[in-house]
């Protein structure tokens, strides 16, 4: 005998995303902030002149990725505990993208999921990750291994909150910002070669722009089954680099800056990208102050970390290639002789 459950279900999960001066808000149920001592010094006073509830609390969790783990989420869980929360109560994300990552799984996972809200401080969460729902946390064998997709209820950009960022946190944000213009929205990327990102109104469309660009790709494919991947260009690359320098010289935008250089030296050797357009995506990345050259360790090692990238396999790996600009191939039919041979051009001289 078969009992079958019949659970075909169309979800809505669309949300707005404001890029705009903050709101003021106020929620008819208990709801936590969760933030770390950098952004409260900075700009809690500013958000609780502005955020209301019925009950409000505040959870400060340390900063840093590498407290972007269990005992974190364990911290968060336990106050919602405390203070009884509900499955009408409510997370807001304050910080970075360390910060929405965990909000967004503790919220996931509260009670089966309850809501949460993201406000993004830094470019890199304003235009890459507190869009499109994916939550997570590291553990000892790796980054992001565990974790949700689950969408916010809604995300407020107010890029107020960036006059306080660090200038290199800001270029590492523009490194993902290249990679959606690259792949994606080729009009972006020559907006990106012309625009002065010191000029606020500048900034505020280049945000509008990303986000855009990334709504659009996560409306197509929510749970990455296919097109979602290509936003991770650059980053097969970059996260061999964060690697091998155990993620300590680099910023994670940084090693994707150098990642998408040694993509498009691969698009190159493959015959998917001119050599005028490598030069004019390693120019706009400089523009930023981004790192372009790298000197790899040893070789043969860095190919064999690939093998540990979450998209590939124990036999193929995969690579996302830019096709000129404004186009994107998700390709595991790259002869290893041909890696090679770029890694060479970063060889160790
Ligand atoms: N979910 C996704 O789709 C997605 C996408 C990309 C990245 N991520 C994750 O995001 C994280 C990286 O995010 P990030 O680059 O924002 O790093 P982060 O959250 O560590 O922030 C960088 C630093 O800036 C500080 N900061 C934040 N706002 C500030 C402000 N306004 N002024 C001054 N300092 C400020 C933070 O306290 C931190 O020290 C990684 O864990 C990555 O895995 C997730
Ligand atoms: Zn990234």
């Amino acid at each position: 005998m078969t009992v079958n459950i019949p659970l075909k279900q169309v979800v809505d999960n669309s949300y707005d995303i404001s890029i705009d001066a903050l709101p003021s808000l106020y929620f008819d149920t208990k709801v936590a902030i969760v933030t770390n001592p950098t952004v409260s010094k900075l700009h809690l006073k500013f958000l609780l002149s502005r955020v209301s509830a019925k009950e409000l609390h505040v959870i400060v969790v340390p900063d840093g990725e590498e407290y972007k783990n269990q005992t974190s989420i364990d911290i968060i869980l336990e106050s919602m505990f405390e203070h009884r929360f509900n499955r009408k109560s409510m997370l807001i994300a304050f910080g970075g993208g360390v910060i929405g990552d965990m909000t967004g799984y503790a919220s996931s996972i509260y009670q089966r999921g309850i809501d949460f809200i993201q406000i993004p401080t830094t470019l890199l969460s304003q235009v890459d990750a507190s869009v499109g729902g994916k939550t997570g946390m590291n553990n000892k064998y790796g980054k992001n291994l565990i974790g949700a997709f689950h969408q916010p209820k809604a995300v407020y950009i107010d890029s107020y909150f960036l006059t306080t960022l660090p200038s290199r946190e800001f270029g590492a944000g523009i490194a993902e910002i290249v990679k959606m213009a690259v792949t994606f929205n080729k009009g972006f990327f020559e907006f990106l070669e012309r625009a002065d990102l010191k000029d606020s109104e500048v900034l505020q469309d280049c945000i509008k722009q990303a986000v855009q660009t990334k709504a659009s790709v996560v409306a197509k494919d929510e749970k990455e089954h296919g097109i979602r991947a290509a936003l991770n260009y650059g980053h097969t690359f970059g996260h061999v680099i964060e690697n091998e320098t155990k993620y300590k010289k680099y910023l994670h935008g940084e090693a994707v800056a150098i990642g998408i250089v040694m993509a498009n030296e691969t698009s190159l050797k493959m015959g998917f990208m001119d050599l005028k357009t490598v030069d004019r995506i390693k120019k706009l990345l400089e523009k930023y102050n981004l790192p372009t050259k790298y000197n790899i360790l040893d070789i043969e090692n860095f190919y064999e970390t690939f093998y540990l990238d979450k998209k590939s396999s124990d036999t193929k790996i995969t690579f996302i290639l830019a096709l000129g600009l404004g186009n994107v191939k998700i390709t595991d039919e790259c002869d290893k002789k041909l890696i090679i041979s770029v890694l060479n051009k970063f060889g160790n001289k």
